[in-house]
């Protein structure tokens, strides 16, 4: 068990429901302290350069798309294990084959509008921490 940092972004379809609130509760009642926090809409070059991993796939434009669609709350979240733990309790990619009383069975729409993204790695949480956070901003 070791303490880590994670990235999570509150996607724009949980925020126009208005369930950011809710979603906030829900990580620090899981034992996650915010670290570092801001709301932002992303440009549509920004979109494209966070998701470039998935820049083949068939669903890349639409996912763009979306993402740029309304503001976003990115926060640095940290907990024990907190790349692993925070995915286990955001729950599968798609809400309808999410485990009961995840967020993203909780707070997501669909397979593209699911509510939150959480950082697949530790490489990756560094990497997605740093696209939106300067050093200062990482510091609590
Ligand atoms: P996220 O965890 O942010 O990582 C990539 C995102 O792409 C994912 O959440 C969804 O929002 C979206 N996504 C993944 N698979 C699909 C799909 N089959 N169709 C549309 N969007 C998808």
């Amino acid at each position: 068990m070791t303490i880590q940092k994670t990235l999570s972004i509150i996607k724009p379809d949980a925020m126009k429901l208005k369930y950011s609130g809710k979603i906030i509760d829900f990580i620090e009642d899981k034992g996650f302290s915010v670290i570092a926090q801001k709301k932002i809409v992303l440009t549509k070059s920004q979109a494209e350069a966070f998701y470039s991993v998935h820049k083949e796939r068939p669903f890349f434009y639409e996912l763009v798309d979306f993402m740029i669609s309304g503001p976003i709350l990115v926060q640095i979240i940290e907990a024990k294990d907190a790349v692993s733990f925070y995915r286990e309790i955001m729950g599968s990619t798609n809400p309808e084959e999410a485990e009961e009383g995840t967020i993203r069975k909780l707070y997501g729409t669909n397979i593209q509008c699911n509510a939150v993204h959480g950082s697949d790695s530790i490489e990756n949480a560094n990497i997605e921490a740093s696209f939106f956070f300067s050093k200062l901003e990482m510091i609590i």
